[in-house]
């Protein structure tokens, strides 16, 4: 392949560098682009655009290749664990034995939050979506912890905020979740490891006994390692985005949040099963449901189908699919919606709208149902894909800060009013 990219603006030829990945992707570096030629790119929805090097996640969505710092998504979901995946995606490498148990009784040492916190928590309605309690009760951090403002801040205060990041958000999740229900708050038991903790927070109920179920934690912690980075995807490239001017890494991740919080997003996850839920109650008819989203006048869409890169299959999707039949065999639960989920996928699959479109399950399609059966209300699923993305978000801003990244601002092709002059009207 020739080393440079032509193109001819105006019958002139200007040649532009190419930069090769390590996986073989190439691009046209057109960091000049405008300076040479006077002109910029145009690309909504950035499909084509790539904002930035990055030596954290790769993914083929051909071949269907998801892999962490080299690692590939199936051998870490089946042997890992989400503190040493996230170890991985923010300092780069697998953890030893020592740097494990440290980063672990670390965060352990974080998991309170200021007791002013419940002061906020207690503003919001219990109508409020604890997507948006999250993220304020993320944000509010740069109040109780102002030194993260400093945005030439040493590297063990920035390990500081990550450690506290970490730490906190199970903890703002389970208390987004309880003032959700009206129901007091648990502190965390430190005696209990990442997801149990998490688990106890949310269900353990005044005067009763709480066992965590080994089961529910496990599958939960795997779930949080197929979530945990996805590369420059909307949330991801809002927290590098905001994160860019310099602002703290607590409002960044807050900023994530609220991306993630879109149905096109992670809130899909809360959409296919209120979906599925609509479907059953509906009869359970399958093909009417597939023609309604084939059908460009009806603004439905079947939730958890189709992805911006995947088009051939989501390898999330597939450990997760699997991972529903085994959770849903071992805790003894029957959900009716995954024998409809089931039919979905496989009629879809079939349908040549679907596969012309490259259109498959996606990784929200099945671990709703994975949620559900572990007890987490519908409410929260969302808030479950963002406890399982901080780890992501972190190591992209943490990247984005070393490697020392320009603010980002867009350009735009102006299509609005040529120069006119200003009438006065009356304003007597
Ligand atoms: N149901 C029906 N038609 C669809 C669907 C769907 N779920 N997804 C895409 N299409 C059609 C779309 O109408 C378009 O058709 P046409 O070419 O005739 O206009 C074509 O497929 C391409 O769709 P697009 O919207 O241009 O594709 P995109 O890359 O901009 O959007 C997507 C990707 C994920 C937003 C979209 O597939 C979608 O809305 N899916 C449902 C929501 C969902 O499950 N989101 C979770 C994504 S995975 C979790 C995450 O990382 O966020």
């Amino acid at each position: 392949m020739s080393e440079k990219a032509q193109l001819i603006i105006g019958g002139k030829t200007y040649e532009f560098p190419l930069v090769t990945g390590s996986e073989h992707e190439v691009a046209i570096d057109i960091n000049d682009l405008l300076e040479k030629t006077g002109a910029i790119t145009l690309d909504h929805g950035f499909k084509n655009t790539g904002s930035t090097k990055s030596a954290i996640t790769f993914l083929d969505g051909d071949k269907g290749i998801l892999r962490y710092r080299g690692y590939s998504i199936e051998e870490l979901a089946e042997k890992s664990t989400f503190l040493e995946v996230s170890y991985l995606l923010i300092f780069g490498e697998l953890p030893n034995k020592a740097e494990l148990f440290k980063f672990t009784d670390e965060i352990k040492k974080h998991t309170l939050v200021h007791e002013d916190i419940k002061k906020i928590l207690d503003g919001f309605p219990s109508t409020a979506h604890p997507m948006g309690v999250m993220a304020s009760l993320f944000c509010s951090q740069t109040a109780f912890y102002p030194e993260s403002l400093d945005p030439n801040r040493s590297a063990e205060g920035v390990r500081l905020s990550i450690v506290r990041s970490l730490a906190k958000m199970p903890t703002f999740a389970a208390w987004a979740y309880k003032n959700a229900v009206g129901h007091p708050v648990n502190y965390p038991d430190n005696s209990l490891d990442y997801c149990g903790r998490f688990l106890k927070m949310m269900f353990a109920l005044p005067a009763e006994d709480y066992h965590v179920d080994p089961v529910i934690a496990d599958a939960l912690d795997k779930l949080l390692i197929l979530h945990a980075d996805h590369e420059q995807n909307c949330s991801t490239s809002t927290v590098r985005m905001v994160g860019s001017s310099k602002a703290s890494i607590y409002s960044s991740i807050s900023a994530g949040i609220n991306a993630l919080w879109g149905p096109l997003h992670g809130g899909a996850n809360q959409e296919v099963i209120i979906m599925l839920e609509s479907i059953r109650k509906d009869g359970g008819d399958v093909d009417k449901w597939i023609n309604k989203a084939k059908d460009k006048n009806d603004p439905f869409r079947l939730m958890g189908f189709g992805h911006r890169v995947y088009k051939n299959f989501d390898p999330r999707a597939k450990i997760i699919k699997k991972a529903a039949d085994d959770v849903l065999g071992k805790l003894g639960i029957n959900d009716p919606v995954l024998e409809i989920a089931q039919r979905l996928e496989e009629v879809a699959l079939k349908d040549s709208y679907f596969v012309e479109r490259k259109l498959y399950p996606n990784v929200d399609f099945y671990s709703g149902i994975i949620y559900r059966a572990l007890g987490i209300p519908v409410e929260l699923f969302t808030v479950m894909f963002a406890m399982g993305r901080l780890p992501g978000w972190i190591a992209q801003w943490k990247e984005m800060r070393e490697n020392k990244e320009p603010i980002g601002r867009p350009r735009q092709v102006y299509t609005g009013a040529t120069p006119r002059p200003y009438v006065a009207i009356d304003k007597r």
